[in-house]
């Protein structure tokens, strides 16, 4: 299928952050070097009013992204084309370079859970989302990226591993992958994901998007909380990915106890120098005689 959001795939975008509307004036007064910014779709989806007036006003600066929580790709619930179309309209409006959405359910019955619920990985679950997506993007016009969520249980009637079903997914509907490496370390702590099986198998042609973000260490499990730095074992996990593919926009999410932008920024830098040290790693040396 055809993009008119390709340009992410290409190395045109490097380390953004989410945009929070706290920081919102400091950014457009100060204008800081950060190659874009990802608007939380569903903040901004109402036509009119100042939050639709904050991602207008960035994307005239920077490039952005489009992220939904909306889109309920795996729900049993019809597609909510009224929701759809407004995400259309966005996305035209800020001149989206990708738009993604979660590999989860949140609706049933019309009811929304308001959290993204993680599906079981069934050949059953894998036809019906790889149909949805594929009706999705036709409505759209484009593709979308499908994002792994965190997740604090697992289904036992699961038959394929999630890596195999997120390529899968990806392959059947010819849509992108949004990886957030993030999720993939809570759910090694809360279920046991094997993180470097996921890094190594995990279909690279498709991903266009990394996430990072910090979680909560609950004792009992770690909470996808948003919260706080990006912990040092994910950042492992960047580095061993980037190994694989570096040609890939990174994000940086923060959404409670949202710091001083200076902080978030600060994060964004240590993505910056960890793929910069890894490019250098790759100049060839040359003798001198
Ligand atoms: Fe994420």
């Amino acid at each position: 299928m055809r993009s008119f959001y390709a340009s992410v795939a290409s190395n045109t975008l490097g380390v953004g952050v989410g945009l929070r509307s706290p920081h919102v004036a400091r950014i457009l007064k100060d204008l800081p070097s950060l190659d874009w910014f990802e608007l939380l779709a569903d903040n901004h989806i109402v036509a009119g009013g100042w939050a639709r007036q904050q991602a207008i006003e960035i994307a005239q600066h920077y490039p952005v992204t489009m992220h939904c929580v909306g889109m309920s790709i795996g729900s049993c619930d019809p597609i909510n084309f009224d929701y759809l179309k407004k995400v259309k309209q966005l996305a035209v409006e800020v001149q989206t370079r990708l738009l993604s959405d979660h590999l989860c359910w949140t609706t049933w019955n019309s009811q929304n859970s308001h959290d993204l619920l993680p599906l079981p990985f069934t050949e059953e679950a894998l036809a019906h989302v790889v149909d949805r997506i594929v009706r999705i993007q036709d409505y759209l016009g484009s593709r979308i990226a499908i994002e792994n969520v965190s997740s604090y249980l697992t289904y036992k009637h699961s038959t394929i591993e999630e890596v195999e079903f997120v390529n899968s997914v990806a392959q059947q509907a010819d849509c992108l992958i949004l990886f957030d490496i993030n999720n993939l370390y809570v759910n090694h702590v809360n279920n046991g994901q094997q993180t470097y099986r996921y890094l190594n198998n995990i279909d690279i042609t498709r991903v266009a998007e990394l996430h990072l973000a910090g979680f909560e260490n609950k004792e009992q499990y770690v909470l996808d909380a948003h919260n706080d730095t990006v912990h040092d074992n994910v950042w492992a996990l960047y580095e061993y990915f980037l190994r694989r593919k570096i040609d890939v926009p990174t994000l940086i999410e923060w959404d409670h106890n949202i710091p001083e932008f200076e902080v978030l920024y600060a994060e964004a830098m240590k993505a910056c120098q960890i793929k910069q040290q890894l490019l250098r790693e790759r100049e060839p040396v040359y003798a001198v005689s």
